[in-house]
């Protein structure tokens, strides 16, 4: 009896991979220095992206191969179909889903400004009393002119220089810094070299917590409302629909509160 399930499962599983005519392994590429999504500890990729990825990966049976790249390397290699699946706190856009199909979003994110802890207690102190939109008014006035680092090819950069698909004005005569990494333009920032950063709020949080914790602050004002998403080659709807699912299910059965747990305490 038992040889006969073994044979039967067997025969299924190959069956529906010759189904597929697919490979059993998914390239999944990220840019590994975005924490706490992703990063690199020991030399390992961890973060919650990629624990969401292999999870994923182990619910549909097939191994995972994890890929650091540039972040726009990994939007673009999903695209081309060069990878099956990128994963890097993606934020989906419509300009983005010209080139790219995206599962539903699995966490809302937004951009925030780093500041010098001088600079930043100045502007809370004559902010203190202002609604939340007179708050941002005077952010951006106080960045005019000002040298602002981001990570490349981000909401961060089309947020600095506007971007019309963004639906983002940008920022007065600013000069915009694009660095590989957030972490980079932080360090950068925490030398005196530029005035401002602008990146998502969660790795702004982790990087000066961890290293710049006295003299770097964030402002508490979001400039934007995102949603992160994984993308995949523009019409595989069959992966979509499957990332989708299993989303459903670990929100549902407690296994994305975990995540959360783990990399947000
Ligand atoms: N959410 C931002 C965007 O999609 C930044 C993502 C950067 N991710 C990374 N792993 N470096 O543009």
């Amino acid at each position: 009896m038992k040889k006969l399930l073994t044979a039967l499962l067997t025969g299924a599983a190959s069956l529906s991979l010759v189904a597929c005519g697919k490979s059993n392994k998914l390239v999944i590429g990220t840019n590994a220095a975005f924490p706490p999504f992703e990063y690199k500890e020991d030399g390992n990729i961890t973060g919650f992206d990629m624990d969401l990825i292999k999870k994923y990966g182990e619910s549909v049976g097939k191994k995972i191969e994890i890929k650091d790249m540039d972040f726009d390397a990994a939007l673009t290699s999903a695209s081309t179909g060069k990878i099956d699946i990128a994963i890097a706190g993606i934020t989906k856009n419509e300009k983005r889903e010209k080139t790219l199909s995206f599962s539903d979003g699995y966490y809302s994110s937004n951009q925030v400004v780093v500041l010098s802890t001088t600079t930043a207690n100045e502007i809370k102190t004559a902010t203190e009393t202002m609604t939340n939109d007179e708050k941002i008014t005077y952010i951006l006035s106080q960045l005019e002119g000002k040298k602002i680092g981001v990570q490349r090819a981000t909401t961060g950069q089309f947020y600095v220089e506007g971007d019309a698909d963004w639906e983002f004005d940008g920022i007065k005569d600013a000069k915009c810094n694009p660095y590989d990494n957030g972490g980079l333009a932080i360090k950068d920032l925490n030398d005196g070299k530029i005035d401002a950063v602008i990146l998502d709020e969660a790795p702004a949080k982790n990087i000066v917590s961890k290293n710049y914790s006295t003299t770097l602050s964030i402002l508490d004002s979001a400039l934007t409302e995102e949603e992160y998403a994984i993308a995949v080659k523009k019409g595989n709807t069959e992966l979509v629909n499957s990332l989708n699912e299993f989303i459903k299910t670990i929100k549902a059965n407690g296994e994305y509160a975990k995540l959360l747990e783990k990399y947000f305490g």
